[in-house]
């Protein structure tokens, strides 16, 4: 069953006086519930648009974006919220943590006023993604891979149906990589999650159902 479907999307972003950039032009791309798909390219590409395109967080200059065959702008700004909150999951390339707060507050903060077993929940990521010894910590006290950790983390709190992985692996030694890899892996097999990730990594490619490369604005699939 498909998820998540991009029909014919371009996205232009204007620039200088009164010219444009057109990043994506035309892309088309299925995701199916518990498929994971890797999207790689040359940076500057496009993947990180594409990524905030299939999320909700950039919309289209044109063409559609539907989540189970509907809209995801076809009930307005507030529909488009509340659908993001539930069902998608973003892990930013530059983490997007709160300052203020710990690891623990940072991976509670998107289920603060939803889950009454938020807390447990949190404890249980921290734990998987292994962060326990420092889950008080505030990200300025944190390495980098650890602070990707818990924006893992953070992007799972509320369980949701799909997941935006952006070079989620990108800071983390073999070891750390290979275990949020398989958490995510294991997300989409055994608990039927989608997952969309951007990788430069061609074995962690490899490890996807879908392989796709952006090129000159456009989604070529990659073997
Ligand atoms: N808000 C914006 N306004 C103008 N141009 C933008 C905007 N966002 C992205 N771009 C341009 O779109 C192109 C694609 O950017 P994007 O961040 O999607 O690339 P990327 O493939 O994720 O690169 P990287 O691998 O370096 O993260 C770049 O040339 C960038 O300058
Ligand atoms: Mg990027």
């Amino acid at each position: 069953m498909k998820v998540l479907e991009l029909n014919n999307v371009s996205k232009s972003f204007p620039f200088g006086h009164g010219r444009r950039i057109e990043v994506l032009t035309k892309v088309s791309l299925t995701v199916p519930a518990a498929g994971t798909v890797a999207i790689s390219g040359s940076s500057g590409s496009g993947k990180t648009t594409l990524l905030n395109v299939i999320g909700g967080l950039v919309q289209p200059t044109d063409g559609e974006v539907s989540w189970r065959g509907k809209s995801i702008y076809a009930d307005g700004r507030a529909g488009l919220t509340r659908w993001r909150s539930e069902a998608v999951g973003f892990i930013f390339q530059a983490y997007h943590l709160m300052p203020e707060l710990s690891a623990r507050e940072n991976i509670l903060l998107p289920a603060a006023f939803r889950r009454r077993d938020a807390a447990a929940l949190a404890a249980e990521l921290i734990e998987q993604v292994g962060l326990r010894e420092r889950a008080d910590h505030r990200p300025a006290e944190l390495s980098g891979g650890e602070q990707q950790r818990a924006a893992i983390a953070r992007a799972l709190i509320n369980d949701p149906a799909l997941i935006l992985a952006d070079e989620p692996t990108g800071n983390l030694d073999p070891a750390n990589s290979e275990a949020v890899l398989a958490l995510l892996l294991d997300l989409a097999r055994k608990k039927n999650k989608a997952v969309v990730l951007v990788t430069h990594d061609a074995a962690i490619a490899q490890r996807m159902d879908l392989r796709y490369r952006l090129v000159g604005g456009k989604l070529e699939t990659n073997l």
